[in-house]
């Protein structure tokens, strides 16, 4: 795909399908192998990030058969089996750090290795409480893949989440789930719950305690309004108390919320666009972004609530709308992390000055994002400060189209595409084909809500 241009709209309208949810789609294709029946995951995200999921599940035994967005996952009959080769998880740290846990309580050996960006990203997060569970697990020196996992009995474990991670989390449960040991985990600050509402979903028990807070006044200004603090050092406690194989089934897959985002932000910015997105997962701990529009003022409707297997979906009506800018940072992130590179691209549409704090893991991910956003709104001709867990866009409503690069990130790439809808003359998104690991027709679909 290379170079990809896109002009500037006149107004968008339409009704795109949102592909399903990404996360959950991971989680469904990795659950499988703990199943005892065959799950028929429906609506399965489409992309190169969950195609690695899926291949690896058949590597160690998993029977995948795929019809379109239909994808049926028989568990393997006599359990997972040890891979033939190393496990290559491509770009897609989500496989990479669940299987981990998956593999390690398996007692089968594996080696686990992934693209250049995946081996740049830390997995000292996921080793150091594995290892607590007496896993034999290695990494690089530097704490980064290829992955080298033994087989060594696993211990139950209670631990505390050093990170706001769900993927951590997600690992760890995995972990006891397959080695059938109990795992007690404390969030501090909580991160999507997809894998624990999953495990429930198909038969097994996870139990959710948030920690009551008390009504004090705020320690770091007495003076300040009160705040509730948790009476705990952490938020929530998760306990996983199932001892056998899940059951499996049926599960209905949402709209991926966090590829309705770059849908949403396109509306609100082109004017006269009127959108809908039928299905979209709004997971409360997926949903901060859309809180956080309508608290800029934002013209978002959210119809037809409805339960799809123990997640909470519903239609997005989104229309043009004249946006304030915002001061983020502290526990939200964790909410809207995907979603910032698509708020700092919005915030520079705004006139006033967007503020972005404590999003140093942005440095984490499929790319340096705080980096690469810097970068590319710069050569759009907008201020930008840049500080180790943020940034500070001073937006005019003016942007200008460049030539901008995905750095080898879709989440950039997506974020940027918008940004030329918006931007005075052509823009270009170099490597433009990184959308492929989660929204394939990513493109297509923006230019098919093109009206003018
Ligand atoms: C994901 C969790 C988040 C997110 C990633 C997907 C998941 O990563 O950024 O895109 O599916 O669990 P972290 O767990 O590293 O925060």
């Amino acid at each position: 795909m290379g170079d990809q241009v896109i002009k500037r709209a006149g107004r968008l309208q339409g009704c795109p399908t949102i592909p399903g949810d990404k996360s959950i789609s991971h989680r469904a294709a990795i659950m499988s192998l703990l199943c005892r029946e065959t799950i028929e995951a429906r609506n399965f995200a489409p992309g190169d990030d969950c195609a690695r999921s899926l291949g690896a599940v058949e590597m160690v035994g998993g029977r995948v058969e795929r019809d379109g967005t239909v994808i049926r996952l028989t568990p393997p009959a006599a359990g997972v089996k040890a891979a033939a080769e190393p496990i290559d998880c491509g770009n897609s740290g989500t496989t990479m750090r669940l299987l981990a846990g998956l593999l390690c309580g398996s007692g089968v050996p594996a080696r686990l290795v992934g693209d250049q960006s995946l081996s740049n990203r830390p997995m000292y997060r996921i080793i150091e409480p594995l290892r607590r569970m007496n896993a034999a697990i290695e990494t690089t020196e530097s704490g980064t893949a290829p992955i080298e996992i033994g087989t060594a009995p696993l211990i139950p474990i209670d631990y505390t989440l050093p990170v706001a991670s769900s993927q951590v989390k997600s690992c760890l449960l995995l972990a006891g789930l397959s080695s059938r040991n109990a795992v007690i985990l404390k969030e501090k600050v909580l991160t999507r719950d997809h894998t624990e509402r999953m495990v429930n979903h198909f038969g097994g028990r996870v139990e959710i305690e948030d920690v009551a807070a008390q009504v004090m006044p705020d320690p770091d200004d007495p003076r300040k309004k009160k705040r509730f603090i948790p009476t705990e050092e952490y938020k929530r406690k998760i306990t996983l108390s199932t001892s056998g194989p899940l059951q499996g089934g049926v599960i209905d897959i949402p709209g991926d919320i966090s590829t309705a985002a770059y849908f949403i932000s396109a509306a609100l910015i082109v004017p006269g666009s009127h959108i809908i997105l039928k299905n979209v997962g709004l997971n409360p701990t997926r949903a901060a972004f859309l809180n956080l529009l309508r608290q800029m003022g934002a013209n978002i409707a959210i119809k037809n609530r409805t339960m799809l297997s123990g997640e909470p979906a519903g239609d997005i009506e989104v229309a043009h709308s004249r946006l304030k800018p915002r001061r983020i940072g502290g526990n939200v992130i964790a909410n809207l992390i995907d979603e910032i590179p698509m708020l700092a691209v919005l915030a520079a549409f705004l006139e006033g000055t967007s503020v972005i704090r404590d999003a140093g893991e942005l440095r984490h991910k499929e790319s340096d994002r705080l980096a690469a956003i810097t970068g590319n709104l710069r050569a759009m001709g907008v201020k930008v400060g840049e500080f180790p867990d943020g940034l500070a866009i001073e937006g005019t409503g003016e942007v200008n189209a460049a030539a901008v690069d995905s750095y080898g990130d879709h989440r950039i790439a997506m974020a940027f595409a918008v940004a030329g809808l918006g931007a005075h003359g052509q823009t270009i998104i170099k490597n433009s084909q990184a959308v492929s690991v989660s929204c394939p027709e990513f493109f297509a679909m923006l230019n098919g809500l093109r009206v003018v």
